[in-house]
């Protein structure tokens, strides 16, 4: 079965077996069954954040379960619950159709629902985990029903529990979101704040900041139906106040974000960008002309054409700056 389309790298790698997914029957089914249960398994929801290296040997899980609906409300939040195969930006706009606000600062982020508060998807000033409320996942291991909050996720920059002790263990089945009743628009990201004011909008509305960042995102970044990517290839690094001050002394221009823990983010689209990367291309993968931290596909890349070029990067960033960068999607 080939996994072309459902990566949007694009990579053509092939599963040994796929399963579309459309409820937790089809999980606790196959648990118990001696020939599925004993397989390395995959699970894929967007298919957004992956390089695939090689043809996998296992069976591929595409959740593809549906369903969103409003779950209740409190003083403080209204509480919208979607399964883990609704698409993330069809579901942003949904909400925004129903007049909540909350998600606008992620709008068009590719991928699913599901996939979301793996990586704690975030951009333009908003992690998901300040929208997180609740989920249901399945512990493939124990066939327990998990019901995980917030804290049990244990949410961090493009983390979750679920790269760390529940990875290839539990799978995402719903996920139910706090969307603030008293809303304020969030504009700490200068570039959003920038386009509202270019739109002469001193008083954006969610919608409105919803266009904003879907209109940045549209000049960044490629649109993976038209250039195989994954969105950001890298983590932003995080380093200490004296290791940014010494990298500032040679490098003056250096961007840098202060974090509430006094460490630092850099950005490293720039590190990348200040190697000469920008719109180069090793093989059939390359690095996108707009934004730096975006490895892209010119067409026909493999996996190891993928990882060939982030190895490339990686060593020439240690090389001029002594910072590692770490990838952010996930390799199988
Ligand atoms: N920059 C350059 N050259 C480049 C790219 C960036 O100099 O080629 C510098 C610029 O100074 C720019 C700064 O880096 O102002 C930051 O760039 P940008 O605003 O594009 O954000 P980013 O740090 O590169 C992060 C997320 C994105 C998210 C944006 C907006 C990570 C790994 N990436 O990118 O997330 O959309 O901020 O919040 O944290 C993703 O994870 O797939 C993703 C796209």
């Amino acid at each position: 079965f080939s996994l072309r389309r459902h990566n949007t790298f694009g990579i053509d790698a092939k599963a040994h077996a796929y399963l579309p997914v459309t409820s937790l029957e089809t999980l606790q089914a196959l648990r118990s069954d001696a020939v599925t249960s004993g397989l390395p398994r995959l699970v894929l929801g967007g298919g957004s954040n992956l390089v695939l290296t090689q043809d996998f040997p296992g069976l591929v899980l595409h959740m593809c379960n549906r369903g969103r609906e409003i779950a209740g409300e409190d003083d403080d939040a209204v509480y919208v619950r979607a399964a883990a195969g609704e698409n993330w930006h069809e579901l942003v706009l949904w909400t925004l159709a129903q007049g909540l606000a909350g998600l606008e600062n992620l709008s068009l982020i590719p991928g699913s629902v599901g996939a979301a508060p793996i990586q704690n998807i975030g951009a333009y000033g908003i992690e998901l985990q300040e929208r997180f409320h609740a989920l249901t996942a399945i512990d493939m291991e124990s066939g327990e029903i998990l019901a995980l909050d917030r804290d049990a996720c244990a949410f961090s920059y493009r983390d979750s529990v679920f790269k760390h002790s529940l990875r290839d263990r539990a799978i995402v089945t719903d996920v139910t979101f706090a969307l603030p009743k008293r809303w304020q628009p969030d504009l700490r990201y200068a570039d959003v704040a920038q386009e509202l004011d270019a739109r002469k909008l001193a008083q954006p509305s969610a919608r409105d900041i919803s266009d904003a960042v879907i209109a940045i995102r549209t000049r960044k970044l490629p649109d993976p139906a038209v250039v195989g990517n994954a969105g950001s290839f890298f983590k932003n690094p995080v380093v200490t106040a004296a290791q940014r001050t010494a990298l500032l002394a040679q490098h003056p221009q250096l961007v840098n974000y202060q974090q509430p823990d006094g460490s630092y983010k850099l950005a490293a689209g720039w590190l990348i960008d200040q190697c000469g990367w920008k719109g180069k291309s090793l093989g059939a993968a390359g690095i996108y002309e707009k934004q730096a931290l975006v490895l892209v596909n010119r067409g026909g890349a493999s996996g190891q054409d993928v990882v060939r070029l982030a190895q490339a990067v990686q060593a020439d960033v240690m090389g001029k700056f002594g910072v590692a960068l770490e990838p952010e999607p996930i390799f199988v």
